[in-house]
């Protein structure tokens, strides 16, 4: 069965609770319930890890090389900061959906540049918990596209 490995970056496990007025209620059980059972339905075994750590989440992404087919990672603020990150999915070459809850390019200035972006097949951002589902959504019609495995 095909395999994809969901990342979550850091303050991510907070969500909830976390500036609700920008980020929403959901918790992340919640989305992890749903991205398992929207898996299923397009059948795709979903695997989710979160950290705070830039480093654990650079070892998280190798650790999928030659487990995981799929890659949709939110990496929370390490998006705009992180060449460690970006290098780690250059290196294992999964195909990789970035998603975001709020619309990065329409808050602060900091926010509009992605160094995941240039080695992401695509960004999903904007549509709250949604975006994580749309971006499996996404990468699930990717994988059956141009990797019939
Ligand atoms: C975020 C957007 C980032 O700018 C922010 O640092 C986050 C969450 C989002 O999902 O909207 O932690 O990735």
């Amino acid at each position: 069965m095909t395999s994809v490995l969901v990342v979550h970056g850091p303050n991510l496990n907070f969500l909830g609770r976390r500036e609700p007025a920008i980020y929403g209620a959901t918790t992340l059980d919640e989305i992890n319930q749903t991205l398992i059972a929207e898996g299923q339905r397009l059948g795709l075994a979903v695997t989710a890890v979160q950290s705070n750590h830039e480093g654990v989440l650079v070892d998280y992404i190798q650790s999928a090389w030659n487990v995981h087919q799929g890659i949709v990672i939110n990496p929370g603020a390490y998006t705009h900061t992180s060449v460690a990150i970006r290098d780690a999915i250059a290196a294992v070459a999964i195909p990789t959906v970035e998603v975001h809850l709020s619309n990065i390019h329409q808050r602060e200035a900091f926010r509009h540049h992605s160094y995941i972006a240039p080695v992401a097949i695509g960004q999903i951002c904007g549509f709250g918990a949604d975006s994580y589902r749309l971006g499996l959504l996404a990468l699930a019609h990717y994988l059956r596209t141009h990797h019939a495995a």
